[in-house]
């Protein structure tokens, strides 16, 4: 088709271009940002093994993204570090497991900007700001050796939150010269209903920077809360918080199974039990004055009337020597935690009555 190049016309169409290029750029801009069009630069995060945990963490933030920043607390948006994830990719090996991460996270509004890799680590993870190791402890080595992913993970921040294994032999999988952040974190099974008490390890000689320090706190808490402990306490933070589900979950139904035992029909004593637990722990964080924590004795002797059926029940549990049980498992834990942290196997299986001087040994590494 021919045409007249008048100056009108050249003008017009160099507008056009102009228009068009603005336009991909602006586009281009918000989708870096997460589509909230608030923070300058969004993150990339990588999920190096996504399944139950690594989906529990992404449906968490991507559900914070997806929800509009008007129904979130000025509290939430103050503490915020200054860049957020925007870009999220989630590594797997199986379609099985990209299936799942579809069906579980499709939901969310943020979905569209989380890319699933199949058998396919190095680019996304070069891709990344920030990494998450989500696969299980005894693939990390081979995950992290494979060819591109040490040039990958240089000066990125890797969190990692595999069970057991210490920052120093997640270090050792790479070249000296392979220089980034490595942080322990430890969540917990509730992490898939928000509710994960997650351990943060904390280095005194290495402390993180305020903005990485609050951006853990930012993933964190989008799956429930977080603590943070030296290094040194991670195995006994492994059992307390990792284990102490399992021990929870003993709790709640031997305590079922005396009310099934005295005619309660099952599921009712299921259900009664675990909001009994449920009413009790929300006391212990938040009841005592100004909505502060309350020490678990006072509760206790707040409900222990004398002469009532509070104690007479109390007082089968003391002599039983139920304190001193559970205690012991969180001990045992603390140390088969240790053990299975320096690569032993057979852990539970081979030692009978610890000794004191054992577990002091074990838990102080001496
Ligand atoms: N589950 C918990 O309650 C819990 C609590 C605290 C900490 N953790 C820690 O969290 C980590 C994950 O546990 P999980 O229960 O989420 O395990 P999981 O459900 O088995 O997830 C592991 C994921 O890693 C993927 N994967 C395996 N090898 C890979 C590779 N070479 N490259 C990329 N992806 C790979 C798997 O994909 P394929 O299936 O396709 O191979 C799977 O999606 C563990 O280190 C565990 O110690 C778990």
């Amino acid at each position: 088709m021919e045409r007249d190049l008048t100056p009108d016309w050249i003008l017009k169409q160099t507008l056009n271009l102009q228009q068009t290029a603005l336009m991909s750029f602006l586009k281009e801009k918000e989708s870096a940002m997460g589509g909230n069009g608030e923070s300058s630069e969004g993150l990339t995060l990588t999920v190096l093994g996504c399944g139950t945990m690594g989906i529990a963490i992404l449906g968490g933030i991507l559900d914070s993204l997806s929800t509009s920043r008007s129904k979130q607390s000025d509290t939430a948006v103050q503490d915020e570090p200054k860049r957020l994830p925007s870009r999220f990719n989630a590594c797997v090996r199986s379609s099985k497991s990209a299936e799942r991460i579809k069906g579980e996270l499709g939901q969310y509004e943020a979905f569209k900007h989380l890319t699933i890799h199949q058998n396919s680590n190095a680019n996304p993870t070069q891709d990344a700001d920030v990494i998450i190791i989500g696969c299980k402890p005894h693939m990390v080595r081979g995950v992290l050796q494979a060819e591109g992913m040490q040039k990958a993970v240089k000066g990125k921040l890797v969190i990692s939150i595999c069970a057991g294994l210490t920052e120093e032999q997640i270090v050792a999988f790479l070249p000296s010269a392979t220089h980034c952040t490595v942080v322990r974190a430890l969540p917990n099974t509730a992490a898939a209903v928000r509710e994960s008490m997650t351990v943060i390890a904390t280095s005194p000689s290495a402390p993180l920077d305020q903005d990485t320090d609050a951006l853990m706190t930012w993933i964190f808490t989008r799956i429930g809360r977080v603590a943070r402990m030296p290094s040194a306490n991670m195995d006994a933070c492994t059992a307390l918080c990792g284990s102490g589900p399992a021990f929870i979950a003993l709790i709640v139904e031997s305590m079922a199974a005396g009310a099934i035992a005295m005619g309660i029909p099952r599921d009712d004593a299921y259900f009664m039990t675990a909001q009994t637990a449920r009413g009790m722990t929300q006391l212990i964080l938040t009841g005592g004055e100004g909505g502060k924590a309350e020490h678990p004795a006072i509760l206790k002797d707040k409900v222990s009337t004398p002469g009532g059926c509070t104690i007479g029940g109390l007082l089968v549990l003391e002599e039983a020597g139920v304190r001193g049980t559970l205690a012991k498992a969180v001990r045992e834990a603390t140390v088969v935690a240790g053990l299975l942290g320096e690569g032993k196997g057979g852990v539970n299986g081979t030692r009978r009555n610890l000794s004191t001087a054992y577990v002091l040994a074990v838990v102080l590494g001496a």
